[in-house]
């Protein structure tokens, strides 16, 4: 844009370098501002801009093709929308209705919201506590083990080592067979539930005709 910059121009008619129009005065010998087509060039390019910039074809028919312009770069009354920033911008008044809570994109209708935790709470850093039952192990599942016993010599003076009179280990104890396969086994695990209901608000994705 630029304002009026020919010769005959009303200096600083809307403070220092913001030049204006003037009438003539024939009788006092004051000149009209003359016109140039810069002037009108501005004032033309910087309409049609603002109405093809809204998507608009220019219509030699329309008078009102700026205020339609103008009427949909504007939010309608009531229109809500996220602002990454501290405060709500002039103009808009933060709403409070809900707090601390995630948000969901749904494809249906939005504005709704659910959930029963705390968006903080549902997502803190929690322990799970808890513990294993008892499991009584089967010989199946002990793992393999050697059973090791005696064979007591028979030289003796008798062949009962409890008779209290004969009898002596044998040199190398004999194995008995392995007791136990390792088999696997189980352990129910109760812990702490952890609710992660977290509380929402419906959003919906849009974007502008
Ligand atoms: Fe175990």
């Amino acid at each position: 844009m630029q304002r009026i910059d020919t010769a005959t121009k009303a200096v600083d008619l809307f403070g220092a370098g913001k030049h204006g129009f003037k009438d003539g005065n024939q009788s006092l010998g004051i000149a009209p501002t003359d016109l140039n087509a810069a002037i009108f060039n501005a004032i033309q390019e910087e309409i049609a801009n603002v109405i093809e910039g809204a998507g608009m074809a220019l219509d030699p028919g329309s008078r009102t093709q700026l205020k339609e312009a103008l009427e949909l770069s504007n939010f309608d009354i009531g229109t809500k929308l996220l602002f990454f920033q501290a405060a709500a911008p002039i103009g808009w008044t933060q709403i409070t209705t809900h707090n601390n809570k995630a948000l969901r994109i749904v494809s249906g209708p939005g504005g709704g919201s659910g959930g029963s935790v705390a968006f903080t709470t549902a997502f803190a850093s929690q322990a799970v506590n808890g513990s294993n039952s008892a499991t009584t192990l089967t010989t199946a599942q002990t793992p393999p083990h050697p059973h090791a016993f005696n064979v007591y010599n028979t030289g003796g003076a008798g062949s009962n080592p409890s008779g209290g009179s004969g009898g002596s280990p044998s040199a190398s104890p004999g194995t008995a067979t392995d007791g136990g396969s390792g088999g696997s086994h189980n352990h129910t695990f109760t812990g702490t539930a952890i609710n992660l209901a977290v509380q929402y608000i419906d959003m919906i994705l849009a974007s502008k005709n």
